[in-house]
């Protein structure tokens, strides 16, 4: 029985030591081990679509992650360093992990007590931590790290592949590889250090800080300067060409291609380069220190991520996929949602870029892609309208085509609304509100409202909000 949740069972004298504990006045300690109103933290962020994900009582400002992987066994040995914030004082808290096996868990240098309940492992440090402390927690784990299965059924988390491995996590398979506070609501900077047999290559996003080689094996440091949130952190391990360069915008640039893609993907680096150009000119200043790709090679997959600074494909990507995963840099990667409902600001905004680069590149209109979506003649118009774009039903549903299609529609009408002038004003005051932090939908009705001095309630609740097919505009 917990004495915090029944204290008439307290005896006076347990009362009298409790007290001293609370007013750091336990014998022989500079730091009292229990804090007074010390809870444990929740197992959750209170995300609605994904109530285990994230979790409660603290903020992740650093992650320090030391990997050891060998392809032949798929065996992975991690050792992840993690500072936060107590936002609560806390009794225990959470981190996010699925599988592999925990060798040794700290919280600042003391060994903590690790239990695991299905995703979530549970830490118990020796002594509470106060509301507002930052403290580091060390976990050292090892094992054959699990691939997960999305609720849409699409694959992410650790992924074999014929040279190596990946790791993929939107929306939950960081925690096959790391643990975590796995929700985009918590941002942080990123150290990843990557062991691989030599001959291989590793890479991560940000910059590559130093590669060295002892024995038989190399070792990549990698560095994320700017925030991220943890689905879009990766690591991509095999035999890599890799192409670096600068781009225009004096950014450094680095490319890393499966020889089995290299025939496919000789554009790659100058489309690279092309795409942040137009996009840098199209959104505002490009938000982080270096750009590039990894361009893999996983038959099935099915999918492109935008992976922070380096978004991964599957194979050799054409120049419109480009258009949409370096757009993430701007609408995703440095605004990210705060919570996973409100996907559209992704998705609508990395398909409405798309819509804007076609316009700008000798295709249809934006004006002609939304009648072909809305008339159902475009190859990606099935499905838009099964729900509202701002209102997924579901977890599986976030990566749904209303989210993508019905969401530039969305932002094609904010244009034909306020005005071009007025429309890149927006977006750009978007990208420079929130740069590196988190928003919402909310927020950003409210500044494109604010700018350009309109009320569009009525737009909003018909094409964003409204259920059903609004009538042919
Ligand atoms: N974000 C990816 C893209 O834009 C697609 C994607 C992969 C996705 N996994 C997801 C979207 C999970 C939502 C949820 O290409
Ligand atoms: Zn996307």
């Amino acid at each position: 029985m917990s004495p915090h949740r029944n204290p008439r069972v307290l005896t006076t004298a347990l009362l009298l030591v409790l007290s001293a504990a609370c007013t750091g006045a336990s014998a022989g300690q500079d730091a009292p081990d229990r804090v007074h109103g010390a809870k444990p933290g929740a197992a959750g962020a209170g995300d609605p679509l994904f109530p285990k994900m994230g979790n409660g009582g603290y903020d992740v400002t650093d992650y320090r992650l030391s990997l050891d992987y060998t392809p032949d066994s798929n065996r992975l040995e991690g050792t992840a360093r993690i500072t936060a914030r107590a936002t609560s004082a806390l009794s225990s808290f959470h981190l996010d992990f699925a599988g592999l096996h925990i060798r040794k868990a700290t919280v600042n240098g003391r060994t903590a007590k690790a239990e695991r309940r299905g995703t979530e492992l549970v830490l118990t440090p020796a002594a509470d931590l106060p509301k507002g402390r930052t403290f580091s927690t060390t976990v050292v784990y090892d094992g054959k790290p699990r691939t997960i299965k999305d609720p849409d059924g699409s694959k992410e988390g650790w992924i074999e592949t014929d040279d190596g491995a990946v790791g993929l996590g939107e929306p939950t398979g960081s925690m096959a590889w790391f643990p975590g506070n796995h929700h985009p609501s918590d941002k942080a900077r990123y150290d990843i250090t990557v062991t691989v047999p030599k001959g291989l290559t590793a890479v991560s996003g940000g910059e590559l800080k130093q590669r060295e080689t002892h024995g038989r094996h190399t070792t990549f440091h990698w560095r994320s300067q700017e925030p991220m949130a943890s689905y879009l952190a990766t690591v991509a391990i095999g035999d890599f060409d890799i192409h670096t360069t600068t781009t225009d915008g004096e950014l450094p640039q680095y490319v890393a291609v499966d020889p089995d893609q290299a025939e496919d993907s000789t554009k790659v680096p100058d489309q690279v380069t092309g795409v942040i150009d137009w996009e840098s000119r199209t959104f505002g200043r490009y938000p982080f220190s270096s750009t590039g790709a990894i361009v893999d090679h996983l038959p099935g997959l099915g999918y492109a991520l935008e992976t922070q600074t380096k978004p991964y494909f599957a194979d050799a990507p054409d120049e419109i996929l480009l258009v949409h995963e370096l757009a993430h840099q701007w609408f995703g990667n440095s605004v990210t949602p705060r919570a996973w409902k409100d996907m559209w600001l992704n998705e609508g905004f990395a398909t409405y870029a798309e819509w804007l680069w076609e316009e700008d590149h000798d295709g249809r209109t934006a004006e002609q892609t939304f009648r072909d979506f809305y008339d159902g003649t475009d190859d990606e118009s099935g499905g838009i309208w099964d729900f509202a774009p701002a209102d997924p039903p579901n977890a599986a549903a976030v990566s749904d085509p209303p989210v993508y299609g019905r969401g530039a529609m969305v932002l094609h009408k904010l244009r034909q609304a306020v005005g071009d002038k007025t429309f890149f004003t927006i977006l750009r005051t978007w990208v420079k509100e929130h740069r590196h932090g988190n928003a919402d939908t909310k927020q950003f009705i409210a500044l494109s409202e604010r700018i350009s001095g309109k009320d569009l309630t009525k737009l909003y609740d018909v094409w964003l909000f409204g259920k059903d097919k609004p009538a042919k505009p």
